[in-house]
């Protein structure tokens, strides 16, 4: 494979709309599938990992149908099964690369008389599962799992013996529990409250920290039994759900934060992403940027709670002179997909960034702080790595990033990351393999290139 060469010093310039949110189009496959009634999702991503989604619940018997809209959006039409409507599939499930697929599939599976088994390609094989594995356990499930110790492949911060797919999970009869989370994890939070929906009486799982609550959101929307109070989520077993009819999935978050450092350190750059998911939970990575001086404004902001349960807006960058942030890790999992981005800005901004309590980034598609670390060393940054309470990653600006060989890591994001990286070198950026852009974005080099003038 020929590596892709991004040649400095350009500028961007236009207006884009981005496909759906993953995480939201994830959860929005999944509740449609356990809804009685007919669901069609708009501005559906169609990427491996979500497509992954579709694909596990049409194996498990839900006759979803996918039609052609935009280039990488489709529409789903997806007829629910009922909570009690999934069939046991004739073979083992492959969830390929998919996390969310896989963590959430497992709280759906807890609540199955029937056993499956999931299976997972070679990047996800190596991601602990025992976070997802523990509560479930807890709640009456049998599960058998690929046992090592911890730190043999991917690093866990709760367990000395982790947990990796393939997975055996045979579910039913579920007791309520309540759960109080070691890990700030969404998927974790939603695998669980999947799982609630099938037992008997009332689930809650606590947050450490407040994560993405698209899940809760979604549930709501399906009129399931859920309340919250805090960071206290309760979701009352066994109620069913009804199907919100039409969702439109905003544009996705993550992929429009390649865009926005990419308008902030581009030079002579202005760039509007129109109908971007707002949701609080995930716009860490705006509010870092603002106190980094990024010129981005928010210049229509839709609410539309009513039909489908996510506010979304219009966002407007602009080349900014950036300055060093201090990141808290309360802040972390409202930006944890953006940290590689945000590591790229802080690396060309004015004086020092901290990241504090960056650690889960380790246990991501690969370890994204070394992948990180390494790419923008090699490029001139001046990155340390400090172990206090955690893992702090501390970046000292610097005049300019130069044009290097660098590697994807096999890692969407990392790879994305770069290609904005080398928008800021001196001279010419090449990155081994971005193929793997399109585990969530697969037309974000030809967005890109539509910016380039
Ligand atoms: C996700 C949650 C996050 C995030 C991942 C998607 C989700 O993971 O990193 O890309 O859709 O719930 P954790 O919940 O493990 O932090």
């Amino acid at each position: 494979m020929k590596p892709f060469v991004v040649d400095p010093g350009l500028s961007l310039r236009g207006k884009i709309l981005l496909p759906g949110d993953k995480s939201i189009a994830h959860r929005a496959v999944i509740l449609s599938s356990l809804s009685s009634g007919k669901t069609k999702i708009e501005n559906f991503p169609a990427n491996s990992d979500c497509l992954a989604t579709v694909q596990a619940f049409r194996r498990l018997g839900v006759k979803i149908k996918k039609i052609h809209q935009e280039k990488d959006s489709i529409s789903v039409i997806i007829p629910g099964a009922g909570l009690r409507g999934l069939k046991k599939p004739n073979k083992p499930l492959f969830i390929a690369e998919s996390g969310t697929t896989y963590r959430l599939l497992l709280g759906v599976l807890a609540g199955q008389d029937f056993e499956t088994k999931l299976l997972a390609g070679k990047s996800l094989s190596r991601r602990p599962m025992a976070r997802v594995t523990k509560p479930l356990r807890m709640m009456g499930v049998k599960i058998n799992s690929r046992l090592l110790p911890a730190g043999r492949q991917g690093k866990t911060q709760d367990s000395k013996q982790e947990e990796y797919p393939p997975i055996n999970i045979k579910g039913g009869n579920l007791k309520a529990i309540t759960y109080k989370m070691p890990v700030a994890s969404a998927q974790v939070k939603s695998a669980v409250l999947l799982a609630g929906l099938f037992a008997k009486g009332k689930t809650v799982v606590i947050e450490p920290v407040k994560t993405r609550d698209h899940t809760e959101r979604l549930l709501k929307l399906f009129k399931a039994g859920l309340s919250i109070k805090r960071n206290k989520i309760t979701i009352d077993g066994s109620k069913g759900m009804v199907s919100a009819k039409n969702i439109y999935v905003p544009g996705d978050i993550s992929s429009a934060s390649f865009f926005i450092v990419a308008g902030a350190i581009a030079p002579n750059s202005e760039i509007l992403i129109k109908n971007v998911s707002l949701n609080p939970t995930r716009t860490g990575v705006i509010s870092a940027l603002k106190r980094m001086g990024a010129n981005i404004k928010i210049t229509k902001s839709l609410n539309r709670l009513i039909t489908h349960s996510e506010p979304l807006g219009d966002l407007l960058v602009k080349t900014s002179s950036l300055k060093g942030t201090v990141v808290k890790k309360e802040e972390i999992p409202s930006l944890i997909d953006e940290l590689p981005v945000l590591m790229v800005a802080a690396s060309v901004a004015k004086g020092k960034s901290i990241f504090e309590g960056a650690g889960e980034l380790r246990v991501k598609e690969t370890d994204r702080i070394r992948s990180m670390t390494e790419n923008l060393r090699k490029m001139g940054a001046d990155i340390r790595i400090k172990r206090m309470h955690g893992e702090n990653i501390v970046i000292n600006g610097v005049k300019q990033l130069k044009g290097a060989m660098v590697k994807s890591f096999g890692d969407h994001r990392t790879a994305m990351s770069m290609v904005i990286a080398g928008l800021a070198a001196c001279g010419k950026t090449r990155i081994d393999d971005i193929s793997c852009a399109s585990k969530s974005f697969p037309g974000f080099i030809r967005i890109l290139k539509g910016l380039i003038k």
